[in-house]
């Protein structure tokens, strides 16, 4: 089996293990482990932040973004196909009491797009208490908002708004790689950043979340509520520093792949619609004929694994455990599949 349903199914290499395995470690939770405050210490310096706090997932990392920005009973800004509004059940209501101001139209958030979502004043009307954002975009397909784009909305929802940003970078890095813009770039425009390890840089689990001292503070208040204090976790930071340092600069490689396996299905099948990809995503929009199940299905059976995102639209993801090989052979299933 090829399996491209995420960029989180990669295993820890060999070398990964061992790196883990050798880790120096502590009681992060009494008094700090040393391998935990090496990577939130590099992380930190890498996006230009003042401090960094390693949590489990990146969902707890967004849930700490919407702890330390969030007020009760007030709105966040975020964009309606967004992996917090979609795929974290909920958690800004549900830990934060926040409602979500979707963000509505183009597949990412624009400057245009949010401006069209503020509400006109009114007393009767809910208070907004921060702004999300995400980048790379995955439900539109890994799709990168340049920095300008950006650098617009972060100076709206700043000066305008008056509200913080919170920005989603579980898979900035891919967007640091396909652009050549710094990471610290992207994270100036947002006053927390969370970015993950568990997917292109192939680490087990793991995420950081960044920004001020003072926001940290609040942050692993959130973190331990969530129970998401962890002792010797130098164990599972070994293994993101392993990704930072080996994995890092081979993003560009699953983002040629991606194109390549968008290229084959494109030229392999006349009706479908593939989203041209700027880093390790394919979404591919299909015709009436066949939907995501039956395609799903159908590319299992003949090797490779695939996710529904919709019921019209199946998301393939290149990864570290991808081939170029094996990213040729799983493009020609899948037209076969889809035909
Ligand atoms: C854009 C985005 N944000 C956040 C997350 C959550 O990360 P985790 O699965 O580590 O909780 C994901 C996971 O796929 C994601 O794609």
């Amino acid at each position: 089996m090829i399996d491209l349903r995420s960029d989180t199914v990669t295993r820890p290499t060999p070398a990964m293990r061992r790196a883990m395995a050798e880790a120096e470690v502590g009681d992060d939770v009494l008094d700090g482990d040393p391998t935990v405050l090496a990577l939130q210490e590099r992380v930190a310096a890498m996006l230009g932040k003042e401090r960094a706090l390693f949590v489990p997932t990146g969902t707890m990392g967004n849930a700490c973004g919407l702890w330390v920005h969030g007020r009760h009973g007030t709105e966040a800004y975020a964009h309606d196909d967004s992996h917090i509004v979609n795929w974290e059940i909920a958690g800004l209501a549900g830990l934060r009491g926040l409602q979500a101001r979707m963000v509505r139209g183009a597949p990412v958030m624009t400057l245009a797009t949010l401006q069209a979502a503020v509400r006109p004043p009114s007393k009767h009307a809910p208070k907004a208490s921060v702004v999300c954002f995400e980048n790379t975009h995955n439900g539109a397909g890994g799709m990168v908002t340049p920095i300008g784009d950006l650098r617009a909305m972060a100076e709206f929802a700043r000066t305008t708004l008056k509200l913080p940003i919170h920005l989603d970078g579980a898979r900035l890095w891919n967007a640091h790689v396909a652009t050549g813009t710094p990471l610290s770039d992207f994270a100036a425009c947002a006053d927390t950043v969370m970015v993950s390890f568990s997917k292109g840089l192939g680490a087990p689990l793991g995420a950081c979340i960044t920004g001020t001292a003072a926001h940290m503070e609040e942050a692993f208040v959130a973190r331990k509520r969530l129970g998401g204090g962890m002792r010797q976790s130098g164990i599972v930071a070994a293994g993101a520093l392993h990704g930072l340092e080996h994995h890092l600069g081979r993003l560009h490689e699953d983002h040629a792949n991606a194109k390549r396996l968008a290229a084959i299905v494109a030229d392999g099948v006349a009706d479908v619609q593939v989203v041209p990809p700027d880093t390790n995503i394919v979404m591919i929009d299909l015709p009436a004929r066949i939907d995501a199940a039956t395609a799903t299905a159908r590319a299992k059976e003949l090797g490779v694994l695939i996710s529904q995102w919709h019921a019209t639209r199946v998301r393939v993801v290149t990864h570290l455990d991808a081939s170029a090989a094996d990213v040729e052979v799983a493009g020609r299933a899948l037209v076969k599949a889809l035909v």
